[in-house]
């Protein structure tokens, strides 16, 4: 997609981070938002902010990982625009620990925004863009998936999982829209650590998925470890969602916006291929490899 002015945008996580900042260009590119959060004040703050600089915005609070939430965002944004020319499925969180000591709680809230919150995304979308592209009507998703999905490091196993699954969902978005003879386009976007409210995911887990156990050694050890990467992180928000739209231009899939780590994608395959045991995904970076935690009996 080249041309972006007066068409429409519909970003999920639009309440902080990345979401903010696809808002921000998209509205500075004169494009009418559907945002979507389930923070009703960071949303409202998004919301304002762009109304503000005369953008039209609608604001729905949604939890991603609810079908008929995500349906209802799909229902408002067509009847406010009658279209939806650019989706985001962006909102995701994140929780750590030793893989066996992760709670179901903690399955079903990260594979439910990361994963099942891009499901809902194509499955209440998808048809209308098709329908829409047979009247000619460009249309281009972006899934936030993460460097996660590339490599699997240690105490970060549910978010690797639902990040796997985002890249993979997202490749076979892309094969089955050609297949289907649509040249809606599809990116899928990698980063590596940036500073965002990412590391305070808890902050909006819902009560029903608590995990109702205090954090074990492993957990805080990974909590402790991703506020420290999130915050020293060199790439900005605001550059990611220059290099995303950079990519809707040029209808480009893959946006690794971190190349260094690019090396530890390429040894992970290699191992793979040679029959060798996984590669080490800290080999590039060995001091941000985390300590061992104690195992909890
Ligand atoms: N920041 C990083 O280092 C990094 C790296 C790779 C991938 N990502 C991915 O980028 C995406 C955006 O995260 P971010 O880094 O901007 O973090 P962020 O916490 O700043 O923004 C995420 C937004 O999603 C919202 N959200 C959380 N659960 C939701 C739900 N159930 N329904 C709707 N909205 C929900 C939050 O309220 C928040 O506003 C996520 O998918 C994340 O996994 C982030």
């Amino acid at each position: 997609m080249q041309d972006f002015a007066g068409r429409v945008a519909v970003i999920t996580g639009a309440g902080g981070g990345f979401g903010r900042e696809f808002a921000r260009l998209a509205a500075a590119l004169g494009m009418k938002l559907a945002l979507a959060d389930i923070a009703a004040e960071a949303l409202a703050d998004t919301v304002d902010e762009l109304r503000g600089r005369g953008a039209t915005v609608l604001g729905e609070v949604v939890d991603v990982a609810r079908s008929d939430e995500v349906a209802r965002l799909a229902d408002r944004t067509y009847a406010a625009y009658g279209a939806a020319h650019l989706l985001f499925n962006n909102a995701g969180v994140g929780c750590g620990g030793y893989v066996w000591e992760n709670g179901e709680a903690d399955w079903q809230w990260v594979l439910g925004v990361n994963l099942m919150g891009i499901v809902h995304g194509l499955r209440h979308f998808v048809p209308r863009m098709l329908d829409a592209e047979a009247r000619g009507e460009p249309a281009h998703i972006v899934n936030t998936a993460s460097i996660a999905g590339w490599i699997a490091p240690p105490l970060m196993g549910v978010y690797n999982v639902s990040k796997h699954a985002a890249v993979a969902l997202s490749e076979t978005l892309h094969h089955d829209l050609r297949l289907a003879g649509s040249r809606i386009g599809v990116t899928c976007l990698c980063p590596a650590f940036v500073t965002t409210g990412i590391a305070a995911s808890e902050r909006s887990r819902p009560a029903a998925l608590a995990s109702g156990a205090a954090p074990t050694a492993s957990m805080r050890l990974a909590q402790a470890a991703l506020e420290k990467a999130v915050r020293s992180a060199r790439v900005t928000a605001v550059e990611v969602a220059q290099q995303t739209f950079e990519a809707i231009r040029a209808g480009r899939f893959y946006v690794f916006t971190h190349p260094q780590i690019l090396g530890s994608v390429r040894a992970r395959f290699e191992h793979a291929l040679a029959g060798q045991p996984p590669a080490d995904p800290y080999a590039a970076r060995p001091q941000a490899r985390p300590p061992a935690a104690d195992v909890e009996p």
